[in-house]
């Protein structure tokens, strides 16, 4: 890798949508952690973002120049997918198939998924995108479920390049990961990679028990031998831009929006999630219910705020989802409610940034409570928001940030009656102990922010494709900063720290 070698990202969601109609083309901020947490990186650098920018069939003749062009400005390459085809690789197996076996509720998979040749023909296209675009020097990093047989693709096309790969979702335990029927080529797949990346030990050593299960690859600590290629495993958990976050709750905008909406008689539980089976909602709301049971005394005195932003509509489990959660909110307000008072206010729409970091700040009690969570960057964007030093975090043990984050209120989320009396500890916890637990949390956001934890993965890829190997512990990093040299190694672009 050269000094002036570009960084390529890829993705399947793209960190911008694009929509035009007749009159005119609009470019929003799409949702979603990966595309949130690596859009200012891409900003700020020279990276080049491949990806799948959605159904382009509704957008008219006339206009698709001036998308392209919004497109070429943002430095962006669009990989265009036929309306079937993205139907059976993202809702099939995507969504259907392996975001479900990940988060380990298999019983959400269809009983046979049958789109997996979808699947391959989208990785293989994506692979001949990046070969089209690829520059010796440069450094090309793939992220998440959708494209875990790229890097394979990608390394039979350019034997020597710089290739990393970043899993943003769990990697089950290798029992469950057994169930996949395309286990051994994916396995295969993400091989390809030079350093494959988890947010967790965890995820790290199931994917490495994976391997040792299924194949015959000699593996030694955190490096896996194919043939003679060496790749390394290691753990680099994702932080958020903290300083823009920090510098927001003090925006005028988000002081007046939060004053638009603080009362001073109530406590507020925040959840903000995208609307997913995985986060959890539905047992939180049941947890709150049990709250509100047995304290009759917090009733009209709290107001849980639950934003569940629409998310993966099309696929069928995710609507029977909204149904149940339509009804439980329901249930709820009708039992519990009175004429002065709604215990729950439930928004299923998107906020915008500066709603949303309002709403951290007003939260008095922050609920994430995942069943699965692969790292869970809403608890970190609420710790960064809370410049004022004052909140709490509620956090499921089972989200990959409850490692890191030990000064939250740790929670089982299967465990409702422990949840519900874990929330009024929340909600009674003095004002001291919480200033000391959000002044150590908020250390750490700070400490380990999006940009040093791209700066360590892209540097661990530049050493791994050069041969330089760095001994195991000082690989990856975990609740610790690794960022020395930094700028020996990674491209001029990403020297942002
Ligand atoms: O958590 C995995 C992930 O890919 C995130 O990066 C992102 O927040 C989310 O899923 C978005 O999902 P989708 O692209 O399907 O809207």
């Amino acid at each position: 890798m050269t000094s002036d070698g570009r960084v390529i990202i890829v993705s399947n969601r793209l960190p911008f949508t694009v929509r035009a109609d007749d009159d005119s083309v609009t470019v929003t901020a799409a949702a979603g952690g990966l595309a949130n947490g690596l859009r200012a990186f891409h900003e700020d650098g020279d990276s080049l973002w491949i990806g799948w920018p959605g159904d382009a069939s509704s957008i008219p003749r006339s206009r698709r120049t001036a998308v392209t062009r919004h497109f070429h400005d943002r430095r962006i390459v669009p990989v265009h997918l036929g309306h079937a085809e993205a139907k059976a690789y993202y809702e099939g197996v995507c969504n259907g198939v392996i975001w479900p076996l990940f988060h380990y509720l298999t019983d959400r998979i269809p009983i046979d998924p049958c789109e997996w040749t979808a699947y391959r023909e989208v990785n293989e296209r994506f692979a001949a995108a990046i070969a089209r675009e690829y520059r010796e020097g440069d450094v090309v990093w793939i992220h998440d479920y959708h494209l875990l047989l790229v890097p394979g693709l990608l390394r039979a096309r350019l034997p020597k390049a710089a290739i990393g790969f970043f899993l943003h979702i769990p990697f089950p335990a290798a029992d469950v990961f057994r169930i996949v029927p395309w286990r051994r080529e994916i396995l295969a797949g993400v091989l390809g990679a030079n350093v494959i990346g988890f947010h967790t030990s965890d995820y790290a050593s199931h994917f490495t028990d994976a391997v040792r299960s299924l194949t015959a690859f000699e593996i030694t600590e955190n490096t896996v031998y194919v043939n003679d290629h060496p790749v390394e495993v290691g753990v680099y958990p994702m932080g958020v831009d903290a300083a823009s976050f920090t510098r927001m709750a003090d925006d005028p905008q988000v002081v007046a929006e939060y004053k638009g909406i603080a009362t001073s008689h109530q406590q507020i539980l925040l959840g903000v999630d995208r609307l997913d089976y995985t986060k959890g909602i539905l047992r939180r709301l049941l947890a709150y219910e049990r709250l509100l049971r047995d304290n009759p005394a917090l009733r009209e005195r709290v107001r849980l705020i639950q934003v569940a932003v629409p998310s993966r509509d099309c696929v069928a489990s995710y609507q029977r989802f909204r149904q149940e959660l339509d009804e439980l909110v329901g249930r709820i307000n009708g039992d519990h409610g009175t004429l002065d008072w709604t215990p729950i206010r439930y928004l299923h729409q998107s906020v915008s940034p500066t709603q949303l970091v309002a709403l951290y700040r007003l939260a008095d009690v922050m609920l994430v409570t995942p069943l699965r969570d692969g790292m869970n960057l809403v608890a970190k964007e609420f710790i960064a928001s809370r410049a004022d030093g004052d909140g709490v975090l509620v956090l499921s043990e089972f989200a990959g940030a409850a490692r890191e984050l030990p000064e939250a209120v740790s929670v089982n989320p299967y465990d409702i009656e422990e949840m519900a009396a874990r929330l009024k500890d929340a909600l009674t916890m003095e004002m001291p102990d919480r200033r000391r637990r959000m002044a150590a949390l908020r250390q750490r956001v700070a400490a380990a922010d999006v940009y040093s934890w791209a700066a360590t993965f892209l540097r661990d890829v530049g050493d791994a494709a050069v041969g330089n190997r760095r001994p195991t512990a000082a690989r990856g990093y975990e609740g610790r900063l690794a960022n020395d040299n930094l700028a020996a190694v990674i491209p001029s672009a990403l020297r942002l720290m």
